[in-house]
């Protein structure tokens, strides 16, 4: 005999089962689900790790730069959106270089974020090097710019400790021979894609008015600055 208490009973118990069972697949979905996206965590900070090891082949182990054949340049806390941006500029050939091409063209926009941050946070010291006899007149240039030749003060927008700001890049530790090279050579590397002016052209005429001489020094102080 059944009384409609203990019937009730059973239909509650049958209700907890379907209830619970329905719990557990909610559940295991939840685990499941996380348990993807650790995966995908895990493997994109492997792919990140990836990189940045590959990077660091060219760019030296704290992306302090390297004195290879080409001066490859200083990362090491160099502004996120200057980082960006010349990533952006070797895709779109706004600055020609073979070697960065090849590596640029391949990242997604959020591996380039990640390495920009990651870059961002290194503070090796400079690798310096330069010839020391310019260094003072480099200073002067770099505070006072070149009145007699129209050329600004590099540090109204590269900083007064050369740090850089946003677009503006960091110049402090930057290697010697690259900075003379980029200076030197800043028309025919930089703002090569007549379809798409860029923040280039804004240091073009400080570029263009500097003599060899006053590009030497002011790269030979900019070198060992910390
Ligand atoms: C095979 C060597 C090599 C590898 C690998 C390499 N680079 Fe470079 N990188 C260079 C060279 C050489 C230059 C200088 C290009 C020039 O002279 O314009 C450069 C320049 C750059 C610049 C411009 C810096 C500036 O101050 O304007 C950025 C940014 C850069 N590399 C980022 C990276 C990142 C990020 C990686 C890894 C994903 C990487 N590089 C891997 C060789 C390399
Ligand atoms: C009016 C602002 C301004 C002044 C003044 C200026 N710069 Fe720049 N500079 C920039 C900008 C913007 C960039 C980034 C250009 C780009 O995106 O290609 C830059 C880039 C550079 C670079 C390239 C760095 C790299 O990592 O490749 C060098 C070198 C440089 N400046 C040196 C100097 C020196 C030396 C002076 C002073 C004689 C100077 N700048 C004055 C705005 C300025």
């Amino acid at each position: 005999m059944s009384s409609p208490g203990w019937a009730g009973d059973k239909r509650a118990a049958l209700r907890r089962r379907r209830c619970w069972t329905t719990v557990s697949l909610v559940c295991a979905a939840v685990l499941v689900t996380t348990a993807r996206a650790e995966d995908e965590r895990a493997a994109s900070r492997g792919n990140l790790q990836a990189k940045l090891s590959y990077c660091k082949d060219c760019h030296g182990p704290s992306a302090q730069g390297y004195f290879g054949y080409f001066p490859i340049p200083r990362l090491a806390g160099q502004q996120t959106e200057y980082l960006e941006n010349q990533l952006q500029a070797f895709i779109e050939h706004r600055r020609t270089n073979n070697v960065m091409f090849n590596v640029a063209h391949s990242l997604s926009p959020s591996l380039i974020s990640a390495l920009a941050a990651n870059f961002r946070d290194l503070n090796p010291p400079p690798l310096g090097g330069a010839p020391r006899q310019n260094v003072a007149a480099g200073k002067r240039i770099f505070e006072d710019g070149v009145p007699e030749a129209n050329v600004a003060a590099c540090a109204a927008c590269h900083g007064p400790n050369a740090t850089g700001v946003g677009e503006i890049p960091r110049l402090a530790g930057q290697l010697y021979p690259y900075l003379v090279k980029e200076l030197i050579n800043w028309g025919k590397e930089r703002g090569q894609n007549p379809t798409k002016p860029d923040t280039s052209a804004i240091m073009s005429p400080v570029a263009h008015s500097l003599t060899r001489t006053q590009v030497e020094a002011v790269a030979a102080y900019l070198s060992y600055l910390r």
